[in-house]
């Protein structure tokens, strides 16, 4: 499976995704700009993405732990999740995201 993440350069990568992974794992292990300082515990939003409004019926609406989390940032937006909440599966095989300014 393929993700494809625009970096906060505006340079597009395609990314190999694994099922069962998360996102922003991916996006970490192949070196882009997100801190991620959390490790996934949805407790530091440091792995702010705006997903593709195409994809965002597939992705899913944020849990309140993660809305709770996203009230925290700046840059905001209504297409904003955190990428350690999105796990990958084959339904989400060509997802697009934007890396936010806020993740790096
Ligand atoms: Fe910390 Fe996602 S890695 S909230």
């Amino acid at each position: 499976m393929k993700i494809h993440v625009t970096d906060q350069a505006g340079v597009e990568h395609e990314l190999e995704g694994l099922d069962g992974w998360r996102t922003m794992e991916v996006i970490r292990d192949w070196g882009l700009n997100i801190k991620a300082e959390c490790g996934g515990a949805c407790s530091c939003a440091t792995c702010h993405v705006f997903v593709a409004e195409e994809w965002m019926d597939k992705v899913g609406a944020p849990s309140e732990e993660e809305e709770d989390m996203l009230d925290t940032v700046a840059d905001v937006r209504s297409n904003s999740r955190l990428s350690c909440q999105i796990l990958l599966d084959e339904s989400l095989d060509g997802l697009k995201v934007t890396l936010a300014p806020s993740a790096s």
